[in-house]
């Protein structure tokens, strides 16, 4: 018998223990803090223990308990980042996931799987109106802008076989870090990602995007792509899709949309993403506002022979001996990932089991929490919005004097007080250089009864700050 047998019976009550403490976890998360009352050394305690030559059997399991109460739970009052809930029927397909252990390299070695993943990225990308577009999941919005960019750098200043060549990059200063990431990561190099300056609602400014080009162009250097954003990370700023696309076009340049967090409410209010359909490539994360559990991102492209010249060199071991175009089809010609887990399979039972309907439902009530946040704001003397509220991302601040250190500094202990209260769980962002308080609404658990909750605890947290 090989020492990492494991007898059926065993695995069944391990999977009863586990899924009983998820149940649990889920039952009672309404009470749970929005972040645990912990300190790094005291998480770091609980770790220590060396790992055990001799197996601990089922014994091991009774530290998961410990895990839960110093991880942060996913309760109803978290609005940091822009962090999806995790949907637990798709949390159950990941433990079937991972059971199956599925490797999503090609047709040949996981067929429902591929075939899963290729028919669930076709249905997205039609029900978000980019019919025709085909593409991949990914570890997340990072990989998929990696992705993107070099599928635009491979189209436009092929660098596969020689290594890379000058070429300008354009985006708005509210791009995400991970454009810059990216440059950095393809040769192209992040001096020559040209920030353009966004306009008061925080969108890249079309006119001062082709201010810049023609800048560039007239100093001999070599416009490459546009990344255009819809949903930025601070404020949920959508870039002008249509205009910037029709610029592209006129230019010859790449569209990239960066979709990881916004591009997926176009399922609930499409009339705000025109223009998404003109983007050559598109980033876009389920883990975020289609509640899956981590990880689950996604690249959809026009072209699926523009991703096989930016990613195919296959190996003559991986090479298909099929004929069948569908058989021969592989998905590490078409992205960097070769091993892949079947993340497919959440996406897809989560849809299935609620209906796309329930989705656009779910965004649709993050949406209205966002507005909500933002009239109650309106409704106090104290506090101020710093951002037009266009998706579910909400920016303000506790007003102190003139915007400036001693504001900026008073905000966030007020955030740090917040977080250690444990009701309401925000993040912050530099919004022309001031620091503010942030509320994301990608919680399909939060309730009406949750978001009134915010502005009092935030004058709470306030007058303990000013009072201490
Ligand atoms: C606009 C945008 N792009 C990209 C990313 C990166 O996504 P991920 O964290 O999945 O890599 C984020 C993350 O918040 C984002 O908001």
């Amino acid at each position: 018998m090989n020492a990492l047998h494991l007898p059926n019976a065993e695995f069944r009550s391990l999977a009863a223990r586990v899924t009983d403490l998820a149940a649990d976890l889920l039952a009672g998360l309404d009470e749970l803090r929005a972040f645990p009352a912990v300190r790094a050394e005291q998480v770091a305690r609980a770790f220590e223990a060396p790992l055990p030559e001799a197996g601990l059997r089922a014994g091991a399991l009774d530290a998961l308990d410990e895990v839960l109460a110093l991880s942060r739970a996913p309760t109803p009052r978290f609005y940091g980042y822009v962090l999806g809930s995790g949907e637990p029927v798709a949390a159950l397909a990941d433990l079937l996931a991972s059971v199956l252990n599925q490797n999503v390299t090609a047709w040949r070695s996981a067929p429902a799987a591929v075939t899963i993943e290729r028919q669930i990225v076709r249905g997205l990308a039609g029900a978000l109106g980019c019919p025709g577009f085909t593409g991949s999941l990914c570890g997340g919005g990072s990989m998929a802008n990696l992705m993107g960019l070099a599928m635009a750098r491979e189209a436009r200043l092929p660098a596969n076989e020689s290594g890379a060549q000058p070429g300008v990059v354009y985006a708005s200063s509210e791009v995400h870090m991970s454009i810059p990431k990216a440059m950095a990561l393809l040769g192209l190099g992040r001096e020559n990602l040209r920030l353009i300056g966004a306009d008061e609602s925080y969108r890249l400014d079309p006119q001062a995007l082709r201010t810049a080009i023609a800048a560039d162009r007239s100093a001999g250097r070599t416009p490459l792509a546009v990344v255009a954003t819809s949903g930025t990370v601070n404020t949920g700023a959508i870039d002008p899709l249509a205009e910037i696309a029709a610029l592209c076009r006129e230019q010859q340049l790449w569209l990239h949309v960066d979709g990881a967090y916004g591009a997926l409410a176009a399922l609930a209010i499409p009339e705000q993403f025109t223009g998404l359909s003109a983007a050559d490539s598109l980033s876009l994360d389920p883990h975020k506002w289609l509640y899956q559990p981590l990880d689950c991102g996604m690249l959809l492209f026009r072209s699926a022979h523009a991703a096989r010249m930016a990613f195919s060199c296959t190996g003559d071991y991986a090479k298909s001996l099929a004929e069948d175009p569908l058989e021969a089809f592989a998905f590490f010609d078409e992205s960097l990932e070769l091993s892949r887990r079947f993340r497919a399979l959440k996406l897809w039972l989560s849809l299935r089991y609620h209906g796309l309907a329930a989705f656009r439902s779910a965004i649709r009530t993050d949406l209205r929490h966002a507005q909500s946040l933002a009239e109650l704001i309106r409704g106090t003397q104290t506090l101020e919005l710093l951002a037009p509220v266009e998706l579910s991302a909400v920016c303000f601040r506790y007003r102190w004097g003139e915007p400036g250190a001693a504001a900026d500094r008073l905000n966030a202990a007020i955030l740090r007080r917040l977080i250690e209260r444990g009701r309401v769980y925000l993040s912050n962002a530099t919004l022309r250089e001031r620091f503010a308080l942030r509320a994301c609404f990608v919680n399909h658990r939060t309730t009406d009864h949750d978001v009134g909750q915010i502005v009092p605890e935030v004058l709470h947290a306030a007058r303990e700050v000013l009072g201490g």
